[in-house]
């Protein structure tokens, strides 16, 4: 099938017929289960086109076509609204909406005497009837004449209210969505309940807000923005009345309704929503621009589809439809075996799309997807797209099955698939190579002499399986290596031996735990003090660090818990318990400085007590042997803080050859810099012996 783009046009008969077919199919399933086998951007593009032909063409106009009525047509209620439910003009780039905007001054007479900008949400629109203040009725919006009854949905819906704060009649108007997490809870119970996930969270509302016999509770959550009943009020004095009465409205969100004077502020508070889109907690599918007061509103009326005082600014959508082309399967640190989509490159909210996430395997059964298939795929925020539902009515026969992998990827070994998450048997040992050589690397246990040839060759010889088995490595099992001769063997044992007193700090990172690098590890040791401490640690504990947040701490705790048989075999191999780390005192251990940068140790004496240090170019003299990582150890150990980036709070700058903005950007905040040989006699005390 073609889609149709903005700027196309139908040129016969034929394509106009086509067209109408295709977009009152389109609109029926998208009011009806939530389906859609066109994108929005591509169904909105379809409707232009329509409207471009039948405006040269008015003898032409098809009575099935979708222009000028709510919801395309395809939606009927049969509950009759006290007023029409009216749907919006669209317009689609800054250009149109100046011209909107004039147009309806012209139509007035007058300027527009100030305007109110508000998210578009991506709902469903609903009208809650309230007498005496309790909720009576709550309908669909349907034809915009007439409804569905969908009262039976109300309590489950946050932010429309039982009882009113007011004992009033009154009519409530809104949209209802699920929210990000409510779609993504949503999502966990239905797969609980073997049901098939929603698509998107528009269809996922439609569909909660219908059903009737579910064995689960789906929650919603209201937006109201308008009201029949209160209407002497301007816009944004009634959305504060909404709220005063005990509705949600968008006021409390980032994106709340704010009241603009000029078609310019308009245009600015446009951009700022847009801009904030991706981090919003719902989705939005535009911005609406109206006339703010009453009588601007009254004096402008309205047309039958839409009113003439309020206009959508479209956005792009955040859903499109591209082809699936193939499935990769990548094993993860853990051993999971993850699929991922391959798409055809598609351009969601302005990134191209290339890749998405397709949870895992049982997930792809339930979906019924194909290599071939026409796929819905959803980006909201900075989640990772995914890839939803096939559109399986636009399947040609070419499409074939996605084959799941038997064995391992990585390793071959076979597969555990009694989760729902795949996984290799040999679980985080799969990776037991990457692990061995990034363990053993310069900023963590720094063994010299154990590079990528030499871990394939102890884990291909069944000597090692994790990094702890490289504490139990005897000279006869090295020797019986090939290309092993004595004084590689005595070598490689030396440096294992002194790894095992490596400072915490190297230990812990060494472990490879998610969301931790160097920098985190250190000031996970600074605070923690010993491996028995941090092992102790929950969540919470941990979000007691410098630079953990919540989230972060959470994935920390489950990666220590998983770690813990890898914890118990270092420990019984007394690696990382002889040396402990010198701990922050505890008034320090949360210093006004959020700024990036390890945690300090040992901060109330040493040369560089209460020192923001940064380090920038290469060393030279007695500090070119130390990597970055080292730096920083040696400035904590000094007393400093080390940190990556100048800021105003750096208090030193350690500047080698070729330093470059970090060093002009000190300069210019008046930062003292000393070179590395200046700065080498600061700590001379600390630096490690040749
Ligand atoms: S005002 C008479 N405000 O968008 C005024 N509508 O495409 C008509 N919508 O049917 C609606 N957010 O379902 C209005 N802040 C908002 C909205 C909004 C979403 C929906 C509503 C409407 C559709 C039109």
């Amino acid at each position: 099938m073609t889609f149709m783009t903005e700027n196309s046009a139908l040129l016969s008969p034929a394509a106009y017929t086509e067209a109408v077919t295709t977009a009152v199919a389109a609109s029926a399933a998208y009011y009806g289960d939530g389906t859609t086998p066109l994108g929005d951007d591509e169904y909105d593009g379809l409707l232009r086109a329509i409207a471009a032909y039948e405006e040269a063409h008015p003898d032409e106009v098809l009575a099935q076509s979708p222009t000028g009525k709510v919801a395309g047509g395809a939606v009927q209620g049969d509950v009759p609204h006290s007023v029409p439910m009216l749907s919006l003009d669209n317009v689609f780039d800054a250009d149109e909406l100046t011209e909107w905007a004039a147009g309806l001054e012209r139509r007035l007479g007058h300027p527009v005497a100030g305007w109110c900008v508000e998210p578009k949400l991506d709902g469903l629109a609903v009208a809650a009837r309230y007498r005496d203040g309790r909720l009576v009725k709550v309908l669909t919006r349907g034809d915009g004449l007439a409804g569905e009854d969908i009262t039976h949905a109300a309590d489950a819906v946050v932010g429309l209210p039982p009882v009113l704060t007011e004992p009033i009649d009154v009519e409530l108007r809104g949209e209802v969505l699920l929210t990000t997490a409510q779609f993504e809870e949503a999502n966990r119970i239905r797969l609980a309940h073997e049901a098939t996930p929603f698509a998107h969270p528009r269809s996922g509302a439609s569909g909660t807000l219908r059903a009737k016999d579910r064995p689960y509770r789906i929650e919603l959550t209201f937006f109201a923005y308008g009201a029949i009943g209160l209407d002497d009020l301007g816009h944004a004095a009634l959305l504060e009345k909404l709220a005063v009465l005990g509705a949600n409205t968008a006021a409390g969100t980032a994106a709340a309704p704010m009241r603009c004077e000029t078609v310019q502020q308009v245009q600015e508070r446009i951009d700022v929503i847009a801009g904030l889109r991706a981090g919003l907690p719902f989705g939005i599918d535009g911005v609406v621009v109206k006339a703010d007061t009453a009588e601007d509103q009254r004096q402008a009326g309205n047309g039958s589809r839409a009113p003439r005082w309020a206009v959508a600014r479209k956005l792009a959508a955040e859903h499109k439809v591209t082809r699936l082309l193939a499935v990769e399967w990548n094993v993860g640190r853990t051993g999971i075996i993850a699929p991922r989509a391959v798409l055809e490159p598609v351009v969601i909210d302005g990134v191209t799309v290339t890749y998405a996430t397709l949870h895992n395997p049982s997930d792809i059964t339930r979906r019924g997807l194909m290599i071939g298939d026409q796929v819905f795929v959803y980006r909201a925020g900075d989640v990772i797209p995914r890839v939803e539902a096939p559109l399986a009515d636009q399947r040609t026969g070419a499409e074939s099955p996605i084959v799941f992998p038997e064995a391992c990827p990585r390793c071959g070994d076979a597969i555990d698939t009694s989760e729902q998450r795949w996984r290799c048997v040999r679980g985080r040992s799969c990776q037991a190579v990457a692990s061995v050589i990034y363990a053993a690397g310069r900023d963590q246990l720094d063994i010299e002499g154990l590079g990528g040839t030499r871990a394939i060759q102890l884990v291909e010889a069944g000597l090692v399986k994790d990094v702890a088995d490289l504490f139990t490595l005897t000279r006869e099992q090295l020797l019986g290596l090939e290309r092993m001769g004595e004084t590689s063997a005595a070598n490689l044992l030396a440096a294992i031996e002194t790894a095992r007193g490596a400072a915490l700090n190297r230990v812990f990172c060494a472990l490879g735990v998610r969301g931790t690098g160097r920098t985190m590890s250190r000031r996970i040791a600074a605070h923690f003090g010993s491996m028995a401490a941090i092992r102790a640690a929950d969540a919470d504990t941990l979000a007691g660090v410098d630079g953990i947040g919540t989230e972060k701490a959470r994935v920390i705790a489950a990666e220590l818990v998983e770690l813990g048989p890898l914890l118990d075999k270092l420990q019984a191999q007394q690696v990382g318990t002889q040396v402990t780390e010198p701990q922050k005192p505890a008034a320090a251990a949360d210093p006004a400085d959020g700024g990036e940068g390890g945690g300090g140790a040992d901060s109330a004496g040493g040369p560089l007590a209460g020192q923001a240090v940064v380090v920038t170019g290469s060393m030279t003299g007695p500090l070119a042997v130390l990597s970055r990582n080292e730096m920083n150890e040696l400035i904590e150990r000094a007393g400093g803080k080390a940190s990556s980036s100048v800021s105003k709070r750096t208090t030193l700058l350690v500047a080698g050859e070729k330093a470059g903005s970090k060093r002009t950007k000190a300069e210019e905040l008046g930062i003292r810099i000393l070179g590395p040989e200046e700065f080498a006699v600061l700590v001379a005390d600390l630096l490690p012996t040749p």
